[in-house]
């Protein structure tokens, strides 16, 4: 058999995805041999004999899509897709490709060989997404790494539809959603503002994007009272980070701007947070932070033709000393006064500044990410981010589209003016709290003050922890954001022109 292709990939969890690919060599050996085919297929897939084939049908006519078989020597899963390449097809296919990584490790397989035999393209990449994202494990701080889930170090494939340019595009790509997911499952004790910042750039010097990071002066000089406002309880100080990729040959004439929360612990502040339940996964919310950062890395290692600014607020959200109180006053960047009700309505605070920021960029579209709202998560569950904007109705379609491409899912809510009515303040512009019911849209209503371009935000408060790993999903930060956003940029502004 020939091998036209390696991808190897170790991830580790120490916010340096190891990614290697390189090219396979006629003949190589793997622990476990994957065959993706197509269920009408006449012919007996690669390897399977006449008898195998007959079992192998029969299986499949009682739903089971995906076999073991053990030869003599060698180890062999088979795969059956269907034809079509629908949004579920391509779930499906990823959590065959979880299910495959949990057969492999089962097996103590380092090394695994996936042949396409005649699976759609599409379908192929999905199952090798599942069996790379299904591989990831955050380890750092274990002293003990052989607990490691992945005793798999390689993944080579080979066959019709894994051609270089792909290899190197789902490289680019995993290499995003792993450090996304790194960086949220990194404790404040070693994420702070700062750190943060400082793994940003890190993460643009290897992707190819630049960075610049604002300091507490810089950030006093630009007045975000947002940002300083809801760090007064921190003894550390805030940052505000530009990534910008900005290639020559970018398609887009206005900057496409994503903002990410970055709230590297929310405690609540002095409206603390109960805990637990509550408060214990609050290492997550910078996790509409981390998608930025993943996409911006995927991007710039992929060279999208696109001109993409990524924006970071980030600061700790504490009681302190000097920590701001309810009924306080906070002056946004651009003059806008907000009565703060309830220092746990932190993130709009911050972002309100950032979504300031973005207007000098005159954008062509600016995304927010953030895990905003428990009331997103009591609307639509882990399953899906409330999405909601001011861009045209076909963009924002076309973001849906690719977030049921990618699994990604996202359910629309409106902004009609009656939610904006509750954020009006007796003392001050507006306030930082609706009446209760809704909280997703009334937050929503919040930072649409702070927009004058077209505007699309994603509550991902609910997809973007998971507490067990299911499936790809691996236990912790899950990196969602990051397969939607390079797939809506590389579809939307690229391939629909
Ligand atoms: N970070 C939280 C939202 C959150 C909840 C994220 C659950 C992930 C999982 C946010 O800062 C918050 O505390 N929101 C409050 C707002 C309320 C006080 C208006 C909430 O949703 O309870
Ligand atoms: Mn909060
Ligand atoms: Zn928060």
């Amino acid at each position: 058999m020939r091998i036209e292709h390696c991808l190897s990939a170790i991830f580790t969890g120490n916010m340096e995805p190891k990614i290697e690919i390189r090219k396979g060599t006629a003949g190589a050996k793997a622990d476990l041999a994957v065959i993706l085919y197509r269920t009408d297929r006449k012919k007996a897939p690669s390897h399977a004999g006449k008898e195998e084939w007959n079992g192998l049908r029969g299986l499949q006519e009682s739903g089971q899509s995906s076999v073991l078989l053990r030869g003599i020597k060698d180890q062999r899963l088979y795969c059956a897709f269907e034809k079509e390449a629908a949004p579920d097809a391509l779930e499906k296919a990823r959590v065959a490709g979880a299910d495959a990584l949990g057969q492999a490790m089962k097996l103590k397989a380092s090394s695994v060989l996936v042949i396409n035999d005649d699976a759609p393209e599409s379908l192929s990449w999905a199952w090798v997404e599942g069996f790379v994202l299904a591989s990831y494990q955050f380890l750092k701080y274990k002293s003990k790494k052989k607990d490691a889930r992945g005793s798999v170090t390689s993944l080579l494939v080979h066959g019709e539809g894994f051609s270089d340019d792909q290899i190197s595009e789902w490289n680019g790509l995993l290499a995003g959603v792993m450090l996304s997911r790194d960086l949220i499952n990194e404790p404040l004790s070693h994420l702070t503002a700062e750190q943060f910042s400082k793994e940003m750039e890190k993460a643009g010097k290897k992707a190819g994007f630049t960075t610049q990071i604002l300091h507490k002066k810089q950030i006093e000089a630009l007045r975000m009272g947002g940002l300083l406002g809801v760090n007064k309880g921190s003894i550390d100080p805030p940052t505000f980070t530009i990534m910008e990729y900005k290639p020559k040959k970018a398609r887009n004439k206005k900057p496409i701007v994503l903002v990410g929360k970055g709230v590297v612990f929310d405690t609540g502040g002095l409206s603390l947070k109960p805990t637990p339940g509550s408060m214990d996964e609050m290492k997550c919310d910078m996790s509409g932070a981390a998608a930025v950062v993943g996409a911006m890395y995927a991007i710039a290692s992929n060279k999208l033709p696109l001109h993409v600014i990524g924006l970071v607020p980030a600061t700790d959200n504490r009681p302190g000393m000097n920590a701001i109180v309810p009924q306080d006053v906070l002056t946004i960047m651009d003059g806008t006064t907000v009565e703060v009700m309830n220092t746990d309505a932190e993130g709009r605070l911050i972002l309100a500044d950032a979504l300031v920021y973005a207007q000098r960029y005159k954008p062509e579209l600016v995304i927010d990410l953030a895990t905003l709202t428990g009331a997103a998560v009591r609307a639509v569950g882990t399953y899906a981010s409330a999405v909601m904007g001011t861009a045209p109705q076909p963009v924002i379609d076309s973001l849906a589209i690719s977030g049921m491409q990618t699994w990604e899912r996202m359910v629309q809510f409106p902004l009609w003016k009656d939610y904006g009515d509750e954020i009006k303040s007796e003392v001050a512009d507006i306030k930082n709290l609706g009446q209760g019911n809704a909280g997703q849209i009334s937050a929503a209503k919040f930072l649409e003050h702070f927009v004058d371009y077209p505007w699309i935000h994603l509550d991902i408060a609910g997809p973007a922890w998971t507490n067990s790993t299911v499936a790809y999903r691996t236990r912790g930060g899950t990196g969602v954001g990051v397969r939607m956003l390079y797939h809506f940029l590389s579809t939307h502004f690229l391939k629909a022109e």
